[in-house]
């Protein structure tokens, strides 16, 4: 029996997941230490590389969980995608209450980021083969305002700046890595209005950034999908992809899952014949699978975890209840959405 890592790398291809470190030492637990060891060939720490993990208090970095996982990699002889470097999400509350009541200013709020991804960087130098350097930068146009801008903690407080700064910062500490630009809803461009087309705001991002010079080498394309909300077709994934190495860059697919909602009697263990969620989760999966495979730049698919015991999605999408978003079920057996990635491969 051939592993989802044994089919990709006959194509050049990484398959990867993001890990939930609590879940890989758990002893009661040994199916997911397996599996993540053996059927990925890259991983993602799910949380422990994210700010609020590594420097909970400010000047006191807590890299042990963080090592852990690059020392599994390098067990199992995995690549590691670093995440992530500058995002708005999941800071420390030192730093976001310092800039709130106004004891961190500007100037020093940008030495702050300077020094964080310098020593994030140069803490993993030579380990780490994608950084993450910079992470949702853009809104959705569901958002306020609706016509697409930088959002966020760091664009509000710095200015869209930041972006450049950030990835030279991150080249400057280890000249190695390959620095990406890592988003969502950018995995095809929208059939809507262009100027509010977030594939199209992130692609004359990364054009600019390339024309003046920053070195930024790919961009990641996260790949949250749901089985009620997008209906991608290959060949417009593929477009995407097309043109993001017209610029010079390489792609990856970054957090990969389909989300279901939990809703009309859907539940966990039903089999496909029962429910055509899953039927349609394949097939998404499969969709995001084969665009990648047909574009000799996109380096590495990568799961946002890979079975349903430790998926991020019910916690986090709660109304309506979603789920079922990963290829194995809670009790590790392969989905349908699992055969449709080793049929691609
Ligand atoms: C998520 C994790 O999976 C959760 O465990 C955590 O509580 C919140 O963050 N986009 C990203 C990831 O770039 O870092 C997010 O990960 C999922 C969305």
């Amino acid at each position: 029996r051939q592993s989802l890592r044994d089919l990709a790398q006959r194509h050049g291809l990484h398959i990867g997941t993001a890990v939930d470190t609590k879940a890989l030492a758990d002893p009661a637990d040994p199916r997911y230490r397996e599996l993540a060891g053996s059927e990925f060939s890259t991983v993602t720490a799910e949380n422990e590389m994210k700010w609020e993990s590594l420097e909970p208090t400010r000047g006191s970095y807590d890299w042990g969980p963080a090592d852990q996982l690059v020392a599994f990699a390098a067990a199992h002889h995995q690549r590691v995608r670093g995440h992530v470097l500058v995002w708005h999400n999941q800071l420390p509350t030192w730093l976001t209450d310092g800039v709130v009541d106004g004891s961190i200013g500007t100037a020093e709020l940008r030495a702050i980021l300077r020094d964080h991804v310098t020593a994030v960087v140069t803490h993993f130098r030579g380990r780490i083969w994608q950084w993450d350097v910079v992470n949702e930068a853009v809104s959705d146009p569901w958002d306020t305002p609706a016509t697409l801008h930088y959002k966020g903690f760091w664009a509000e407080h710095l200015g869209p700046g930041y972006i450049a700064d950030a990835f030279r910062w991150a080249r400057a500490a280890d000249p190695k890595a390959l620095l990406f630009y890592n988003d969502y809803n950018i995995e095809a461009f929208g059939s809507g209005d262009p100027a509010n087309d977030k594939t199209q705001f992130v692609y004359e991002m990364a054009r600019d950034l390339r024309a003046r010079g920053v070195p930024i080498d790919g961009i990641g394309s996260q790949g949250h999908l749901g089985t009620q909300y997008v209906n991608y077709d290959t060949f417009g994934v593929s477009a995407a992809l097309k043109r993001f190495a017209g610029l010079g860059l390489a792609t990856a697919f970054t957090e990969v899952d389909v989300r279901s909602q939990l809703t009309e009697g859907v539940r966990a263990g039903d089999s496909a014949e029962i429910n055509p969620r899953l039927q349609a989760s394949a097939a998404n999966f499969g969709v995001l699978l084969r665009a990648c495979l047909s574009s000799p730049h996109c380096l590495s698919f990568t799961l946002w975890g890979f079975t349903d015991r430790h998926s991020w999605v019910p916690g986090w999408f709660s109304d309506p209840p979603e789920g079922l978003a990963t290829v194995y079920d809670e009790n590790y057996r392969p989905k349908l959405a699992y055969q449709e990635l080793k049929a691609e491969l």
